[in-house]
């Protein structure tokens, strides 16, 4: 164990792990998310869900993390020996691979808009126009795949340099800016003239909005944006020191994570609004209201591919992060290189993110459940996948650990003192799994609603 790698400072594994959270599940999804369910009724439980069942099971990945130093497999087997875990295990891996799957495809359009903003082309166009000009570029299978492939292969380039100098290096060099310039954004967004019919549509909750399909699509989201539920924050606990302290970096993630897709929403709904545009669009939305942003703005080519740029970062050091825990896994558990285990990962993203891309056109017509395999992919590893694996890792953590090594880990051995930590166990053996039970079985029960 002791010459397993570890992220190389405190700062590094926090920018890491904020960088794993913050994502296109903040950026992109958590706004179309809010616009298709009601705006603030959706924010509402949102929050819930990240206080309820968010920051404990967090705090459940991270214990199972550090405590083992290994990978998913290596450490659920290490802290029950008795009782065999692999399924769980099987789980995770089977979410990580979903996600990464259609998550590269979006991650692609993002690169497709970056060279259209270079090229100047975003800058140009009429707010008409944006529809037309992203319905075009999706049903290109050509360009969309060619994208997916070119922006795995960067995550591999990253990937392949190991923890410090890739994963840790790239965090820390690009959280920063994506702060800043998310409020520089918003800002922008605030003193345009519609901005209050905006504001309103985020904050002021209807709750008789509130649906069955809001609740799941909720709890889904804060999983999602959390990376919670698929052992991806239990990976990089496992390159944590020892003497960081598990609830604090557990807490910072969460609050980061949320500012972040709140002011996300402030960005976009203001414009979505003063455009007249459909706050209900659907995954195309930020695609559609940014360039109407740039095309405003003084400076808008520059601003245009500032944006594309940063979320093309804070996309990566998601990828990046779902890929860690297949290399984690293959390389301990196959005695994989890194190298090899980032070129099998790869390889699989590689193949079903294809599918993914050409289900937008080759294979639009393709439908599971009803569903496209990109919306398939994406409803299943969120609303189904990553609670189930919420609920397992809570209870795990909660009734299947000892008490005292759970005490131990949260406190460093005693080295600090966690006011929470008893009320945090009490949430893993109690509220976190019931809360979640109860409302993946409120879905459940009303499929017909969910469509
Ligand atoms: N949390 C990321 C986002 O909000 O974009 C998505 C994500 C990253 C999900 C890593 C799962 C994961 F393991």
């Amino acid at each position: 164990m002791k010459d397993r790698v570890q992220f190389a400072t405190r700062i590094g594994a926090i920018a890491a792990t904020v960088g794993s959270a913050v994502g296109l599940g903040n950026i992109w999804r958590f706004p179309y998310e809010a616009g298709q369910n009601g705006g603030a009724a959706f924010i509402a439980i949102y929050l819930l869900c990240v206080v309820v069942m968010g920051v404990p099971v967090i705090v459940a990945e991270f214990v199972i993390g550090r405590r083992s130093h290994k990978n998913v497999c290596g450490a659920l087997r290490d802290l029950s020996p008795k009782v065999n875990m692999k399924w769980l295990a099987a789980l995770c891996i089977t979410s990580a691979i979903l996600i990464i799957s259609f998550y590269s495809v979006v991650c692609g359009w993002i690169v497709e808009y970056l060279v259209q903003a270079l090229m100047g082309n975003l800058s140009s166009a009429h707010a008409q126009d944006y529809n037309t000009v992203f319905v075009t570029f999706i049903s290109n299978p050509y360009r969309t795949v060619m994208w997916t492939v070119l922006f795995l292969v960067a995550n591999f380039m990253v990937m392949r340099r190991g923890l410090k100098r890739g994963v840790e290096l790239a965090a820390n060099l690009m959280m920063p800016f994506l702060f800043l310039l998310l409020i520089v954004f918003c800002v922008f967004s605030l003193l345009q003239p519609g901005a209050s019919k905006g504001l309103e549509f985020l904050f002021q909750p209807d709750f008789s909005a509130i649906t069955p399909r809001v609740a799941v699509g909720a709890m889904g989201q804060a999983f999602f944006s959390l990376s919670l539920g698929l052992s991806c924050l239990l990976t990089y606990a496992s390159y944590f020191k020892d003497t960081d302290s598990l609830v604090r970096n557990a807490s910072l993630v969460a609050i980061l994570d949320t500012l972040v897709a709140v002011l996300a929403g402030i960005m976009i709904f203001p414009i979505v609004f003063s455009y007249d545009m459909q706050p209900a669009a659907g995954p195309e939305l930020i695609f559609q209201v940014l360039p109407a942003i740039f095309q405003q703005m003084p400076g808008g080519y520059i601003f245009a591919v500032l944006f594309f740029v940063l979320l093309f970062m804070a996309a990566i050091t998601s990828t990046i992060s779902m890929s860690e825990i297949l290399i984690a896994y293959f390389s301990e558990e196959f005695k994989m290189t890194r190298n090899g285990a980032s070129m099998l990962s790869t390889g699989i993203a590689i193949v079903l993110g294809t599918l993914c891309a050409l289900s937008f056109n080759v294979i639009s017509d393709f439908k599971i459940f009803g569903k496209t395999l990109f919306d398939l992919f994406d409803y299943v590893s969120s609303n189904i996948l990553l609670p189930l694996g919420g609920i397992f890792f809570s209870i795990f953590v909660g009734w299947m650990l000892d008490r005292k090594l759970v005490l131990d880990e949260l406190s460093n051995n005693g080295k600090i003192r966690v006011r929470t930590a008893r009320l945090i166990i009490f949430s893993l053996r109690y509220v976190a799994p019931t809360a979640i039970i109860v409302v993946f079985l409120y879905g459940l029960g009303l499929f017909g609603w969910l469509n």
